[in-house]
C-alpha cells in the first residue's frame, strides 16, 4: 500500500521523538511491503524562526494532500513572549481547524509492566473494575476544533477585562459525540458525557443532542458527570471508565491527568480524525488524521537523548489503524512496545518507581535513552 505521510517534527524534543516513530515505521514499511512517502513540513516555534508565521500556508497544503501527518510537539520559552496569534501554539491550532480534525482520541491504559509508574494504590485501581484488577483502559474523546479554543476572545478597551467565549453547535456536537459512540460500541459499550451542565449553558445543549444520539446506540449504556466530579473519580476510581467524550478545554485538562496514572504523559498517543474512522476523506476512505503525542515540546530536556519515545511510536500505530486501515502493522507496533518494556527499559520519566514491580524483576530495570528506547523496539518488530 502507498501511504503519503506529512512529517511535522515541530520543536523541543519532537524532533527527536518522531525520529524515532519514522525509524519503527520505515521497518514497517519494509518488512509488511508498504511504500511510506514522508513529506517534512514546518510548523510552530521553528516555523515562525524560518517564515515568520507559525503555520505557513505551505505546511497546510502538503497536510491535506496527504493521508496522515505525523507531529511531534510544538512551543518553548523562546516564543513565549509573542503575541498570541503568532505563537507557536496558533500552529497546532491551525493545523487542527484547517484539516478539520474534530476528534481527537486520547487512549489512556495502564500497561501492566508500568504499574509501578502509577501512582495509585491497587485498591483504587481495582475499585470499579469488573474484573476486580488493578487496571483501567480508557479512552478521552475531546471534541478538538471548537469551544473556547476557537470562540472569540478579545479585551475591553481599557485593558482591564478580557474574555474567551464557549460557543458549540449542535453540529460539532453531533459529530463528535457520533465519533464517540462509534468508538464505545468497538470497547466495553459504555459512554460517559463530561460536562459542566449545572453552570453552562453550552454544557446544557451538549446534553440535549446526546438525548438525542444516544437513541441510535441502544446498546451503550450512556451516563453524563459533571467536570469536576469527573477529575475526582479519574483518581479515585479509573476503572469506572470506558469511554470519555467531552468539549475541548475540558478533554485538554482531563486527558492530562488521566496520563499521569498510565505512568507518565511521555506515554500517551493521540489521533485527530476529520471524520468517523471508516469513513471520510482520507485514503481509502478513511478520515485525514493528525497524530502526535499528548506530550509538550519539554523543552528542558530537548537535544539531550533522555525524551520517552514511545508515545510518538504509539501515535504512529494509531496512524497505520485509522488513516490507513493498517491493523496487523499497528499491533505489531504496540506489541513491540510492550516488549521493550518488558525487557526492562525505561526513560527517565517513567523508570525508578521501585523495582521487583510490573514483572520486572529487582535491579532489573535499566534506564534507556530516546534511541536506546527506540532501537529496542525495532529488535522487537524484527
Ligand atoms: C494538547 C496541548 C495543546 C492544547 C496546546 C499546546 C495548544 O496542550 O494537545 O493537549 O491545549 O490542545
Ligand atoms: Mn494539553
Amino acid at each position: 500500500m502507498d501511504c503519503s505521510i506529512t512529517v511535522i517534527p515541530g520543536d523541543g524534543i519532537g524532533p527527536e521523538v518522531i525520529g524515532e516513530a519514522l525509524k519503527a515505521l520505515k521497518f514497517i514499511g519494509k518488512k509488511y511491503g508498504h511504500r511510506f512517502e514522508f513529506t517534512e513540513a514546518l510548523a510552530g516555534g521553528r516555523a515562525i524562526d524560518e517564515t515568520g508565521l507559525p503555520l505557513p500556508p505551505e505546511t497546510l497544503e502538503t497536510a491535506k494532500k496527504s493521508g496522515a501527518v505525523l507531529l511531534g510537539a510544538m512551543g518553548g520559552p523562546r516564543w513565549d513572549g509573542l503575541p498570541g496569534h503568532l505563537r507557536p501554539e496558533r500552529g497546532l491550532l491551525g493545523l487542527r481547524s484547517g484539516l478539520g480534525v474534530f476528534a481527537n482520541l486520547r487512549p489512556a491504559a495502564l500497561l501492566p509492566q508500568l504499574r509501578a509508574a502509577c501512582p495509585l494504590k491497587d485498591e483504587v485501581l481495582a475499585a470499579a473494575n469488573p474484573e476486580g484488577k488493578p487496571a483501567f483502559d480508557l479512552l478521552i474523546v475531546r471534541e478538538l476544533t471548537g469551544g473556547i479554543y476557537f470562540g472569540e476572545r478579545g479585551r475591553s478597551a481599557d485593558g482591564n477585562s478580557a474574555f474567551d467565549i464557549e460557543k458549540y453547535s449542535r453540529h460539532e456536537i453531533e459529530r463528535v459525540l457520533r465519533v464517540a459512540y462509534g468508538a464505545a460500541a468497538a470497547r466495553r459499550k459504555k459512554l460517559c458525557l463530561v460536562d459542566k451542565a449545572n453552570v453552562l449553558e453550552s454544557s446544557r445543549l451538549w446534553r440535549e443532542v446526546a438525548a438525542g444520539v444516544e437513541k441510535d446506540y441502544p446498546d451503550i449504556e450512556t451516563s453524563c458527570l459533571y467536570v469536576d466530579n469527573c477529575a475526582m473519580q479519574l483518581v479515585r476510581a479509573p476503572g469506572l471508565f470506558d469511554v470519555i467524550v467531552t468539549s475541548n478545554m475540558f478533554g485538554d485538562i482531563l486527558s492530562d491527568e488521566a496520563s499521569v496514572l498510565t505512568g507518565s504523559i511521555g506515554m500517551l498517543p493521540s489521533a485527530s480524525l476529520a471524520g468517523v474512522p471508516g469513513r471520510g476523506n482520507g485514503a481509502g476512505g478513511r478520515p485525514l488524521g493528525i497524530y502526535e503525542p499528548i506530550h509538550g515540546s519539554a523543552p528542558d530536556i530537548a537535544g539531550r537523548d533522555i525524551a520517552n519515545p514511545l508515545a510518538a511510536i504509539l501515535s504512529a500505530a494509531m496512524m497505520l489503524r485509522y488513516s490507513f486501515g493498517l491493523e496487523t502493522e499497528a499491533a505489531a507496533l504496540e506489541t513491540a512496545v510492550g516488549a521493550a518494556l518488558d525487557r526492562g527499559l525505561r526513560t527517565g520519566d517513567i523508570a525508578g518507581h521501585g523495582a521487583g514491580s510490573g514483572g520486572i524483576a529487582a535491579g532489573a530495570e535499566k534506564i534507556a535513552g530516546t534511541r536506546e528506547m527506540g532501537e529496542a523496539v525495532l529488535k522487537a518488530l524484527e
